[in-house]
């Protein structure tokens, strides 16, 4: 008896994906399927390019071993990426041809927040993704210093658009690209909100799966203002282990619950300190706050960045840890970061019925 389309989709259904671990017809993995006699071609619907090689590999292995124990001959399964987005409202459709917004964000300043920033955006890239940086830390943009000198600089269109930079295939801008130091106080006046909308709507983004955006700290006008104007999927917070901080990441996850948007999870960085010289491992701020409080506040608990002093180094020379040392355990770790908070967008956008897509991407 050969298969028939609605026998594939029932056997289907009872396939999970190993990296969301959600039914694969239900959450729309599974797109169509080619029927011919014994033979099955499966097409898959990858929801983010951070998905990892082991994962697509386990994925291929759960659809061919299911059709093939319900009478198919032969299986072929044929992925293809396509980065799911959460629909925002079409009043904040500020950043056309932007999927998705991840906004790091933190209670204080000095946490690491542009540090995680950087690297989950070089991390994305390495999976794959198109992706850019906004430096939207008003209060101290420290982007530009953290990538150096860019490949290409920002530039202007002929009609007055702003034109990202280029550091290592990112696409980034920086509110420091457009104030000296001298200047930073034009965003603390009331004008804020009009010239970030002003700023904000003269880039020219181009086609981003992901668009990282390096929040200021604090939960005031400012942050709110931001969260307001930019479509946000969703907030990775940072904070270090020590109670200063974590009281303070607790604000920024109400500030954001407030304004309905997402939290995707929380980093533990500055975690522990491992002394190079003899290995003895140290809590210098304190170990394992991150983990509780995400428990306690029912969000995803993303991993702990140890202190190392090559990430202070690559802040300040330009070179982040994820291209200074892409075979250390930080690399690792921000690898492992980018996969899960792109899994926690598909997971929020794929939980929800369909709905008609925010806007059109040609790619
Ligand atoms: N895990 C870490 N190990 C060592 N230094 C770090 C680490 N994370 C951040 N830093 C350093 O701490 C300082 C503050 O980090 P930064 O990312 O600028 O914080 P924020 O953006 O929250 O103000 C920078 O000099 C940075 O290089
Ligand atoms: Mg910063």
């Amino acid at each position: 008896m050969s298969l028939t389309q609605q026998r594939v989709r029932e056997i289907l259904g009872g396939v999970s994906d190993p990296g969301l671990d959600k039914d694969i017809v239900k959450y729309r993995i599974f797109r169509s399927a080619e029927i011919d006699g014994d033979a099955v071609l499966v097409n898959v619907d990858i929801p983010t390019p951070a998905y990892t090689e082991p994962m697509r590999a386990e994925l291929r292995k759960r659809i061919e071993e299911a059709l093939t124990s319900a009478g198919a001959s032969e299986v072929t399964v044929v992925p293809k990426v396509v980065t799911v987005y959460l629909p925002a409202p079409s009043e904040k459709a500020l950043l056309p041809g932007v999927r998705n917004v991840i906004a790091v964000a933190a209670g204080k300043g000095g946490v690491g927040k542009s540090t995680v920033a950087t690297n989950l955006a070089l991390a994305l890239r390495d999976h794959g993704a198109k992706v850019g940086l906004l430096d939207a830390d008003v209060f101290g943009p420290s982007i530009p210093q953290m990538l150096g000198e860019p490949e290409k600089p920002a530039g202007t269109t002929e009609d007055q658009k702003i034109v990202p930079a280029i550091h290592y295939g990112l696409r980034v801008i920086s509110v420091g690209f457009f104030t000296n130091k001298a200047e930073a106080v034009v965003w603390r006046g009331p004008m804020v909100h009009r010239l970030l909308q002003q700023f904000l709507s003269e880039v020219m983004w181009g086609d981003l799966d992901y668009l990282i955006c390096d929040m200021p700290p604090g939960t005031g006008d400012v942050q709110l203002s931001l969260s307001q104007l930019i479509p946000i999927s969703g907030a990775v917070m940072v904070t270090t282990p020590q109670e200063v901080s974590l009281i303070d990441v607790v604000k920024g996850i109400a500030m954001f619950e407030k304004v309905e948007i997402p939290i995707l999870g929380l980093i533990e960085n500055m975690s522990t300190y491992t002394c190079p010289k003899c290995g003895n491992v140290d809590h210098i701020f304190s170990h394992g706050g991150g983990k509780r409080l995400a428990k306690e506040s029912g969000i995803d608990f993303l991993g702990e960045i140890p202190l190392d002093s090559r990430i202070r180094y690559g802040g300040d020379s330009g070179v982040p840890i994820m291209l200074s040392a892409p075979d250390s355990e930080h690399a690792r770790r921000f690898l492992e970061i980018a996969t899960a908070v792109t899994l926690n967008i598909a997971d929020l956008v794929l939980s929800q019925p369909k709905r008609s897509p925010r806007l059109s991407i040609i790619s």
